[in-house]
């Protein structure tokens, strides 16, 4: 049993402000690029969150203040999807974000997370395993609200991933929006504690049938095998010193 993501997988990690949900799914992609030295993960960054260390020039990249959360050691930032598969002749680990080092926003950032996600799934094959991970799903959702729409071209990436060895990663807080057939058909999800009564009436319905809740730091991991066996396990991740890894 592994609680990481293997090629072809799709996760889903849910749970309320502040719970860990991006120190886990940090922790799921240095896994991956470990795990899988010919992998390449796409993080798709809404907030930003995540802090490359090269620009797609070969250049360190210092962000100014508002970058404060993980660092990925040998990633490169993009903001666009064209940049995309140019950046992976340099690193194994590309993160498109919506704000330029120098604060500026990236028109039409979901059009172009979109792309990239399709650009990612075509370039993926069984030597080349991919991971899409897209942090704070609420944030690419169209229609407003909670309504879980989204654009067809991540719904295929995610549906026909398994078949191209293209993994998926998806972080929200409110698990209204993530598309329902991925809901309900992932392998593995990271379940922390959920804020509202809402969500949790929305899990009981359409998520995994959990006897775990979890608090704090903790997330109830729970994996579907083949054959209808039931992984369900509370766990919580030990912060550590992290390596070098794209
Ligand atoms: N297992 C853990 N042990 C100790 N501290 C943790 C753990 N997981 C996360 N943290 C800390 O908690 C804070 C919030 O973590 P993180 O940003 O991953 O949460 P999040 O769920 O992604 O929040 P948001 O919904 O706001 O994006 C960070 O400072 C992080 O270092
Ligand atoms: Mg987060």
């Amino acid at each position: 049993m592994t609680f990481a993501l293997q090629p072809g997988e799709r996760g889903v990690c849910i749970g309320q402000s502040g719970c860990g949900k991006s120190t886990l799914s940090t922790e799921l992609v240095r896994r991956y690029l470990m795990d899988f030295p010919r992998s390449r993960v796409l993080i798709i960054d809404s907030k930003p969150r995540y802090r490359a260390t090269h620009k797609l020039s070969g250049w360190s990249l210092h962000y100014p203040r508002w970058a404060r959360g993980d660092t990925i050691g040998g990633s490169i930032a993009v903001h666009s999807a064209d940049d995309v598969m140019g950046a992976y002749r340099f690193t194994r680990c590309v993160i498109l974000q919506s704000l330029r080092p120098n604060a500026h926003e990236v028109e039409d950032f979901d059009e172009e997370a979109f792309e990239s996600a399709r650009k990612l799934f075509r370039s993926s094959y069984e030597d080349s395993p991919t991971l899409l991970y897209i942090d704070e799903y609420y944030d690419l959702i169209t229609g407003g609200g909670t309504s879980g729409h989204t654009d067809r071209r991540i719904l295929q990436t995610i549906r026909a991933g398994r078949e191209r060895f293209n993994s998926a990663l998806i972080s929200t807080q409110r698990p209204r929006s993530i598309p329902l057939p991925t809901l309900t058909e992932a392998n593995k999800y990271y379940i922390f504690n959920l804020e509202y009564e809402d969500d949790v009436a929305y899990m009981q319905k359409h998520g995994p049938r959990m006897q775990r809740t979890a608090s704090g730091y903790n997330f109830v991991f729970y994996e579907r095998l083949r054959g209808g066996e039931r992984i369900e396990k509370l766990m919580r991740l030990g912060l550590h010193e992290t390596a070098r890894v794209a």
